[in-house]
């Protein structure tokens, strides 16, 4: 089925401390779990996000570098840490940090992935709203391969792994780029 067209509109719904969104999806991304909140949150009935791709919740303001890299973490069977802005069935938006991870077979073989999410921290959008507007109008110019080069650029300056800047941000140990 095609992905809904969904128009943005400026609603910003807000998790609350104790929320714990949960999916679980194949190999392809398709949804095969969520959990009440993630079904509740996103606007949509459970009928329709289940078998659906998960990208049925991108949001246009999310760089596309940011995907590649996630993909790049977990088909590699490393889990991965970042900030998601999400698009709701009724236009509107809520931000998640995420922890998405791989699980295995007996054999060591991928077979699904999972992500729980829980409420960015205070202050996190000062970070990480001007680092999506910049890694979108670098992609606009450059292709994605511009953004990740300048997420590169960004790690080499600080001298980490993309996971580790990401939980430091979340933690308030990092508090500007
Ligand atoms: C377990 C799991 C959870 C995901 N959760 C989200 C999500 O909440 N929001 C989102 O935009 N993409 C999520 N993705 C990534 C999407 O599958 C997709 O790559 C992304 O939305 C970019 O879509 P596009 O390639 O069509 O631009 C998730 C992927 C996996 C494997």
């Amino acid at each position: 089925m095609k992905k809904p067209q969904v128009t943005p509109i400026e609603k910003e719904v807000k998790l609350k401390e104790e929320d714990f969104i949960v999916s679980k999806t194949d190999t392809k991304s398709k949804i095969l779990y969520g959990n009440k909140i993630f079904i509740d949150i996103s606007g949509y009935t459970e009928e329709e996000l289940l078998g659906k791709p998960h990208n049925i919740l991108r949001h246009p303001d999310m760089p596309r570098c940011a995907f590649k890299i996630l993909y790049e973490h977990i088909q590699n069977g490393k889990e991965w840490f970042g900030y998601v802005k999400n698009l709701r069935k009724d236009g509107g938006y809520y931000w998640v940090f995420a922890n998405i991870s791989p699980t295995f077979d007996n054999n060591g073989n991928i077979i699904e992935y999972y992500s729980v999410r829980r409420k960015p921290r205070d202050g996190f959008k000062m970070i990480i709203e001007p680092l999506y507007q910049n890694l979108k109008s670098i992609e606009a110019s450059e292709g994605m391969e511009g953004g990740l080069r300048a997420v590169e650029e960004l790690l080499n300056k600080k001298g980490m792994e993309f996971n580790e800047l990401m939980i430091k941000i979340q933690k308030g140990i990092i508090d500007e780029l």
